[in-house]
This record gives C-alpha cells, structure tokens and sequence, in this order.
C-alpha cells in the first residue's frame, strides 16, 4: 500500500463545496418562474376569496378575483395557470352534464382570461369529479364502477368545450383507457388542431389529494368510495412507463406525473425514457405539509419550498404545477437564483 494512502483521501469533493463562488458554479439546475404552472379553484360569484381551510393561503377565487390574481401572475413571468371549478352542488349530476356547458364556469373563465391576458397559457381540467353528484372522475354504473368509454364520450365534450372556449391546454386528469386518442382525434377533426393535451399520465391514487378534494368539494360527493380502478397503484413504477407510452402514442403533447415528491423516481424514468416535456405536479396534501410545518415553525418555509421544488427540476421535471407558483414567482423576483435556499 502507497504511504500515503492513509494520510490523504484521493479525492476531496469538499474542496468545491468550500467557497461559495465554487459552490455556484458547480451547481447543475436552477429553478425560474418559467417552470412553474399555478393551479386555482374558480368558484361562482364576485369579490368571492374563501380560504380553503386545508389548505391555508389558497382561496377559492371568483372569476374578477381570478383575473386580479392572474394579472399579477403574468407580471411575474408565470407561464400558465391550470383551472379547477368549484362547482355547486345543484349543478352535479350522474351524468355529469354540467362539464360541457358552453357557459359553465370553466368555460365562461377561459374565454374572460384569454380576453384580458392573452399571452398567460390557461390549461383546464378535463375530468368530471368537480360535475358528479358522486365525485368520481366518470360515470358509474350500479355498482359503482366507473365506465370507460362512456365516460371517454363525455370527457371528448368537455375537452371540446373548452378548447371552443379559447384553453391553450386541455389536460385529462381522468385516467380512463383511451381518452387522449379520443380526445386528439375531436380536437383535429373540430377545427383545433393546436390546442395542445397536456396528459396526466402517470396519475397515482392517492392519499396526498384530500385537501384538493375539499377544495372543490368532491370528498363529501365521494363519501368512502375510492378511485382505485383507475388511478395508479403507489407501488409501480414500470406501469408508468407503460401509461406514458400509450398517451404519447395517441398525441399527448406534455405527460405529467402526480403526485410530486413522492413520485420523482417515476418523473426520472419517465424523463429519460422518453425525453419529452414533463411535468409534475406538487399536490394538495405536499402544499398541506409544508404549509404546516411552516406556520407551526418546524420548517423554513421559503427555503425548504425552493428546495424541493428545485428537487423536481433535478429529477428531470420541465415544469412543476404548484400551489406554490404565485408566492416562488415573488420570491423569486427578488433572488432570482433562489440562492435564499443557501443563506
Ligand atoms: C381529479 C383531480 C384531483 C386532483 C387534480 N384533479 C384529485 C383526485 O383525483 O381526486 C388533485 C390535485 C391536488 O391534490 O392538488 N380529477
């Protein structure tokens, strides 16, 4: 063995990490506001703000609301928000009719937003939990079962109504077989041939939405039914590569992982195995946690939000949906390096 073997290691990664000029130029990813996507629940009214309790610092936003707020999030460089209806409960149905109304909420906000801020991307919803009077994503038959291709039927009206309406984005979040080729399929032979699907592919049934449920107000709808026939096992990862596949190959444009930080191994794979743009989505139940330790003063806020969402860029996301969007999009007008993670 050489003599100095013992006394020195053979590599020191330490020195790079010692100053901070040589930390930042090392530093392989950088988190903007042009990766970030922001989701907001539209309700009815105006001058509406309803706190979602589960969920403290989001509201519930009627529509003049909703353009103040989205206003402000161009300015700040956003690129796009994603809407969620809160729907009244007269208006959900069985058959969910509600989702395709060419004056319903969804639609009466895209064609307001794309009037007043043309350049901010506006990608909606497609699925139909926020219209059923049983808060499942489809239609059901007896037994509770959500049908699939009834329910592709429908979601092609939806997704067709709000690309009438003017959305950028449809994106299915409905995780029924088939429905991007079916929806591909209307958009083209309707006159859209750029309206762009952003698929929720790899959507995973899980336990980190219950804030968002209460958001819209689907988990009373939904009593203690689950949406284990559709949405993904936590336990697999290969199913989805698999989901993706298919969505790419019916015309998803986007694919999307969901949830987040829990699920980054799949953002990875999905990333490297197809290299198409992918996004990710920091639910609900992640807003929840953070927002908690948070306010509780377990956890700095700022920094271990910027921490974990450059945690997705790291993993291979292109753009990261978040509840956090609005206030990183600030904060990051004032350090635009999100170098506050390393004060
Ligand atoms: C349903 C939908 C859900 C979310 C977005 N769209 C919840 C669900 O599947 O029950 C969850 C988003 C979040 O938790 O932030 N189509």
């Amino acid at each position: 063995m050489d003599k100095y073997s013992l006394r020195y290691p053979s590599h020191r990664p330490r020195r790079m990490r010692r100053d901070a000029f040589s930390r930042r130029l090392m530093r392989e990813h950088l988190l903007t506001a042009a990766d970030l996507i922001w989701p907001v629940f539209v309700c009815e009214g105006e001058s509406v703000r309803e706190p979602v309790p589960s969920m403290p610092g989001v509201e519930r936003l009627s529509l003049d609301q909703l353009l103040r707020e989205a206003e402000a999030l161009a300015a700040l460089k956003v690129p796009a928000i994603a809407l969620f209806p809160v729907v009244p409960a007269e208006k959900k149905s069985d058959d969910a009719r509600e989702a395709w109304n060419p004056d319903g909420l969804v639609q009466r906000s895209v064609r307001a937003l794309k009037r007043a801020l043309p350049e901010l991307g506006i990608i909606t919803d497609v699925a139909l939990d926020p219209f059923t009077s049983h808060g499942q994503d489809g239609l059901i038959d007896a037994s509770g079962y959500v049908l699939n291709d009834e329910t592709v039927a429908v979601l092609v009206r939806q997704a067709l109504s709000h690309a009438e309406a003017g959305a950028d984005v449809v994106a299915p979040s409905d995780m029924m077989d088939g429905r991007i080729g079916a929806i591909r399929t209307a958009l083209e032979e309707n006159g859209f041939p750029l309206t762009r699907i952003l698929a929720y592919s790899a959507k995973y049934a899980s336990h980190f939405y219950g804030p968002f449920r209460d958001a819209v107000g689907s988990a009373a709808n939904l009593g203690g039914a689950n949406k284990f026939t559709y949405q993904m096992d936590p336990a697999n990862g290969d199913e989805a590569l698999r989901e993706v596949a298919l969505d790419l190959e019916e015309g998803a444009d986007m694919v999307m992982v969901k949830p987040g930080l829990p699920y980054l191994d799949v953002v990875r794979r999905v990333k490297e195995t197809f290299r198409v743009p992918t996004f990710a989505y920091q639910v609900s139940g992640e807003y929840a946690m953070l927002k908690a330790a948070g306010r509780n003063g377990w956890l700095d806020e700022r920094k271990t939000v910027l921490e974990s969402l450059l945690a997705f860029k790291r993993a291979g996301a292109d753009g990261i949906l978040t509840y956090y969007a609005r206030d990183v999009a600030a904060w990051l007008r004032e350090d635009p390096l999100a170098e506050s993670i390393w004060e």
